[in-house]
């Protein structure tokens, strides 16, 4: 016979083993800034470090993740929650054996009667087979965006140094991530050089800090680089078409840094951001 003690040690045990991957929110409230690009190579910089990485794309508008990673699919996490499909069939394979899944819709509005628990066994299935969750949101401070924002834990906002680009930022700190206990990372992007991505960090740090209140995590910045360009028309991300150029050099930088900090202190993965967006639906 186990004792209670025993027993209850095997329960911690089993507790910690309850593996929640890191789901990084990739948002900027402007279009064109280069959330998805960054979201993609991104993700195959942290697979290249070792990392088993699924990327969602929560962009309703316009699947972009799928043409610049070269990957269709044929059903979306709503058919999850609506069509009884597995996770394990809504999931494609991208370039290095990252997983792709499109969101598919607003989880909000979610019907009545849908079996949430299932779904949410099937995120935790995610959680379970990826060590990173990228997801990619659309452009604007819609609601669909705005209730990923308010669900996430860490979020990476991406800015350039287009005075529309940082007043976006701004904006979308005030309305959807001040007040929460969140990691916010920002990653200037399209800059000339080194002065210009310093001076309009520290403009936007201060402007944040003394008005909203927020901290923010510097994760340096991306040259305005061509090969990006280029890499998207050709649906080849840079770090696979330019391993060794300084872009791709600065991605697994990038990925490195996100990987060395130290996840959330309560971490619940995909499945605490499911359900903190189902129970902000006001599902009855
Ligand atoms: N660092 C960069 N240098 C040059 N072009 C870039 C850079 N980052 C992104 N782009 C380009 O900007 C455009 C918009 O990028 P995209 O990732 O689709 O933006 P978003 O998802 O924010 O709408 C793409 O053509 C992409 O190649
Ligand atoms: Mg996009």
């Amino acid at each position: 016979m186990m004792d209670q003690a025993e027993s209850l040690r095997k329960l911690v045990s089993q507790k910690k083993k309850i593996k929640r991957s890191r789901v990084i929110t990739i948002t900027g409230g402007k279009g064109g800034i280069g959330k998805t690009c960054i979201s993609v190579n991104l993700s195959l910089g942290l697979k290249k470090l070792g990392y088993n990485v699924t990327i969602i794309d929560a962009d309703l508008g316009f699947s972009n993740v799928e043409i610049e990673l070269g990957v269709t699919s044929k059903y979306t996490l709503l058919d999850v929650l609506y069509n009884n499909k597995m996770i394990t069939e809504v999931i494609s394979e991208g370039p290095l054996g990252i997983k792709y899944i499109s969101s598919g819709g607003d989880f909000n509005l979610i019907n009545e009667g849908v079996d949430l628990s299932l779904f949410l066994n099937n995120i935790k299935i995610l959680d379970y087979y990826s060590d990173f969750i990228i997801i990619d949101t659309g452009a604007g401070l819609n609601n669909v965006v705005s209730n990923f924002l308010k669900a996430a834990d860490e979020v990476l906002l991406i800015v350039t140094p287009e005075p529309t680009s940082i007043m976006d930022a701004y904006t979308l700190i005030k309305y959807s991530l001040v007040g929460e206990d969140k990691k916010i990372n920002v990653l200037i992007n399209k800059v000339k050089n080194f002065n210009e991505y310093k001076k309009i960090y520290d403009r936007f740090e201060t402007v944040v800090k003394n008005y909203l209140g927020v901290s923010l995590i510097d994760l340096g910045y991306l040259e305005n680089d061509e090969k990006m360009m280029e890499c998207i028309i050709e649906q080849n991300p840079i770090v696979l078409k330019y391993e060794n150029s300084k872009t791709s050099k600065r991605i697994l930088q990038i990925a490195a840094q996100i990987a060395n900090q130290s996840p959330p202190i309560e971490n619940k993965g995909l499945w605490g951001i499911f359900s903190r967006l189902i129970n902000r639906g006001g599902f009855r």
